[in-house]
């Protein structure tokens, strides 16, 4: 079935492996093609994890973008969607709820994920690159899995409401808009403010960080330009992370 939410164009599927890759699958589509699913069999995380995606419970929804930016701002679609997925959550001004973003994307409530953000690319000779912006928000789950339920919420079991899947991804869609448009109109700075704003990661935070092959420690600045996280390490030398997980360490 086929919405529209302008400027996107929803192809929406009851049933499918994952959206990402349903839009993978569609070379000839315009920016702001997106693909939603109330259910996704194979859904895909970062690091090769799997996206629990329940039935009728989550929001999964893809999102084709082809920013025509510099290269060195690309890795602010990645914080920018975030922060759209932050207010829209905000945004239902649910009091209960304690709203964070981990660096460089995964969004909190109270202290547990509730949504993940999943950015590949896919390029065409002399074209500019296509970047596919996969959004997972649980919504409406009641339980999750064993390996899960510790680390992972949803929106109804912190405030036990039901959520309308599909004005919920308007919401969103519109955030993401906004905030999209200001990176295209070159205010990259406002994207970081925000961020800032939203994270409690952004400054004063003592985490550690797990590369494939190391482990650093040390304590966060605020975000380089480039949306990278500066880390003060015990030493007093100061790093800037482009990747990695981040792990926040609790005093003892
Ligand atoms: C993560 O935090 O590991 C990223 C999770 C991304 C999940 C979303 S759900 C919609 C889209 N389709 C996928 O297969 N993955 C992303």
């Amino acid at each position: 079935m086929l919405f529209f939410h302008p400027p996107f164009t929803i192809h929406h599927y009851q049933s499918i492996g994952s959206t990402n890759n349903q839009l993978k699958a569609m070379p000839g589509a315009p920016e702001f093609t997106c693909v939603m699913a109330d259910e996704q069999t194979a859904g895909r995380g970062r690091r090769e994890r799997s996206w629990h995606s329940a039935p009728g419970e989550g929001l999964y929804l893809s999102i084709l973008l082809r920013p025509e930016i510099e290269a060195s701002k690309i890795p602010l679609l990645s914080l920018l969607a975030a922060v759209a997925v932050a207010e829209t959550i905000r945004g239902l001004q649910i009091s209960s709820l304690q709203l964070d973003i981990k660096w460089p994307n995964d969004v909190l409530a109270n202290d547990r994920k509730i949504s993940g953000i999943l950015i590949e690319s896919t390029s065409i000779p002399n074209e500019a690159p296509r970047f596919i912006v996969g959004i997972g928000v649980n919504l409406n789950h009641q339980s999750f899995p064993p390996e899960l339920s510790e680390i992972a919420t949803s929106l109804q079991l912190e405030c036990g409401n039901h959520f309308n899947v599909a004005s919920f991804r308007n919401a969103l869609l519109d955030r993401l808009a906004f905030w999209y448009e200001e990176l295209r109109q070159n205010r990259a700075r406002k994207i970081l403010q925000r961020w800032q704003e939203l994270s409690s990661y952004a400054r004063g935070k003592q985490v550690v960080v797990i590369f494939d092959h190391e482990e650093i420690r040390g304590e966060t600045i605020g975000l380089h330009e480039s949306g990278a996280l500066q880390l003060q390490l015990p030493s007093g030398e100061i790093r800037t992370i482009l990747a990695g997980e981040i792990k926040h360490l609790r005093q003892s």
